[in-house]
C-alpha cells in the first residue's frame, strides 16, 4: 500500500466534535470516539499541498465557484468512477447537504405532511423533519440472507398515501451501508414519479462503495425536470467535513430556480468556500488511487469486526458486514439487554462512544452504530472495550 492508513493521528484538543462534543451526547466524559461519522485519518497531502498553495495567495473575497475547472473535475470523478455522463449545466455548489436536504423537504411538503425514509434511518435526517414540523413516514428495511433490502410492496403503499410528498433517500444508506442496486433506484423513482413524491437523494457515503455491484446514483434517473435532487460533496470521502463542500446536481428547472432566488435572497447564502471549490478541483482528478486504498483499508477493519464477533461474541451480537461507508451497525438483540444497560455498559466500562441506535430508529432499537474509519490499533482497542462492557453486564457487575 502506498499510503498509511494506520497512522495514529491524535485530534484531542482541536475542538474536534467527535471529541469536544461528547458532553452533550454521552453521560459519561473522555470516552474513545467511534460515533461521529467523520474519519481519524488525514486528509491526503496531495488536496493539502493544493489548499496551501492557494492560501499563500493570501486572497479570500468572494467567488465565482462556477468554473470550468471545478465543473470538469465534478464530471471527470463520475465518469471514471461510476460511468455517469453529468451534465456541467445541472451542477450546483450548496451550503451543506443537510441543507439542501431541508430545503427540498420545505419546498415541496407543508407542516404536517409526509415525508418517506427509510428506517433505520441517519438520525439527522429525522431530527430535521420533526424540527420542520413534518411526519417521517417509515419505510422500514428488511433484512434477508443478501442484507438489507427495499420492501417494494410497502415501500409503494406508504409513497401511494395522499399526504407523502418527498422521498430523503440516503444512497448509499447510513447506518446500514445498504448499496441500493439499479433496480432498486428504478423502482422507486417510477413509484415516486406516479404518486408525485419529489426525491432528495444523498450520496455523500457515494466514494465507499465496495461490493461488485458498484455504486449506482440516483442521477443516472435524471431527465429533464425529472423530480430528483442528487447531494454529495466531499466531507465524508476526504474528512473535509468542516469545509462544506458540497454541491448538488438536479435537472429539475423549477426547484433550481427556487433554490438559487431563496439562497441569494431569502437566506443571503450564495458565498462559496473557496478552499472548498479548490478542493473539489484536486480531490476529483488526483484522488482515486487514494479512495481506492482507503477502501481496502476499511474493508480490512470491517472483517476484523466480522471474525471478532464471530469468535469472541457470537452469543451477544450480530453483525451484517456492509457493503459501504465506514459504519458498522450492530446488533445485540442476542444478548438479552436493552440499550439503555447496554449503552450505560459501554460507556462507563468499555469508555466508548458509540452512535446511540435510538436516534436512528423510531422504535426501540437493539443496536449501536461504529465507525471504522480508523487505524487498526484504535479498532482493536475499541473491541476489547466492547467485550469488556459485555462482560460487566453479564456478570452483573453494572
Ligand atoms: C447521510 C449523511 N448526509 C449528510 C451528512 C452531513 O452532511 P453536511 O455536513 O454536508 O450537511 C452526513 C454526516 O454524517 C451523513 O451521514
Amino acid at each position: 500500500m502506498k499510503y498509511n492508513f494506520d497512522e495514529v493521528i491524535d485530534r484531542r484538543g482541536t475542538a474536534t466534535i467527535a471529541y469536544e462534543g461528547q458532553r452533550k451526547v454521552y453521560d459519561y466524559e473522555n470516552l474513545e470516539p467511534f460515533w461521529i461519522a467523520d474519519m481519524d485519518i488525514k486528509t491526503p497531502d496531495f488536496i493539502i499541498d493544493h489548499l496551501k498553495n492557494k492560501l499563500d495567495q493570501a486572497h479570500f473575497g468572494y467567488l465565482v465557484w462556477k468554473q470550468e475547472e471545478y465543473l470538469n473535475a465534478i464530471k471527470h470523478w463520475y465518469k471514471t468512477r461510476f460511468s455517469v455522463n453529468v451534465q456541467k449545466n445541472d451542477i450546483y455548489y450548496v451550503p451543506s447537504i443537510l441543507f439542501t436536504v431541508t430545503e427540498v423537504i420545505r419546498e415541496f411538503t407543508k407542516e404536517g405532511e409526509g415525508v418517506l425514509i427509510h428506517t433505520p434511518a441517519y438520525n439527522a435526517f429525522l431530527n430535521l423533519i420533526e424540527g420542520n414540523k413534518r411526519v417521517a413516514v417509515e419505510s422500514p428495511l428488511i433484512t434477508t440472507d443478501n442484507g438489507y433490502e427495499l420492501d417494494h410492496e410497502q415501500f409503494e403503499k406508504v409513497a401511494a398515501r395522499e399526504d407523502v410528498k418527498v422521498l430523503v433517500l440516503c444512497n448509499p444508506h447510513n447506518p446500514t451501508g445498504k448499496v441500493w442496486t439499479k433496480e432498486e433506484c428504478a423502482f422507486m423513482k417510477e413509484v415516486c414519479e406516479k404518486h408525485d413524491v419529489f426525491i432528495v437523494s444523498d450520496e455523500i457515503h457515494m466514494d465507499f462503495v465496495r461490493s461488485d455491484k458498484g455504486f449506482y446514483s440516483m442521477a443516472n434517473e435524471m431527465k429533464l425536470d425529472s423530480p430528483i435532487v442528487v447531494v454529495t460533496g466531499l466531507g465524508k470521502t476526504f474528512n473535509l467535513a468542516s469545509l462544506a463542500s458540497s454541491f448538488m446536481m438536479t435537472k429539475h428547472r423549477y426547484f433550481t430556480l427556487q433554490f438559487n432566488r431563496k439562497l441569494a435572497t431569502y437566506y443571503g447564502l450564495a458565498a462559496a468556500n473557496t478552499l472548498a471549490v479548490e478542493a473539489v478541483k484536486v480531490a476529483y482528478t488526483q484522488a482515486s488511487d487514494w479512495v481506492d486504498q482507503l477502501n481496502q483499508h476499511i474493508d480490512k477493519n470491517m472483517t476484523l469486526l466480522e471474525e471478532f464477533i464471530k469468535n469472541e461474541m457470537s452469543d451477544q451480537l450480530s453483525f451484517i458486514k456492509p457493503e459501504s461507508t465506514y459504519l458498522a451497525w450492530i446488533d445485540f438483540a442476542k444478548s438479552g439487554f436493552n440499550e439503555s444497560d447496554v449503552q450505560k455498559a459501554l460507556q462507563s466500562v468499555g469508555k466508548l462512544a458509540t452512535g446511540i441506535g435510538n436516534s436512528y430508529e423510531l422504535g426501540e432499537s437493539h443496536h449501536f452504530r461504529m465507525n471504522l474509519a480508523c487505524s487498526e490499533d484504535k479498532l482493536i482497542s475499541g473491541l476489547e472495550a466492547i467485550k469488556k462492557s459485555f462482560d460487566a453486564l453479564e456478570n452483573d457487575e453494572i
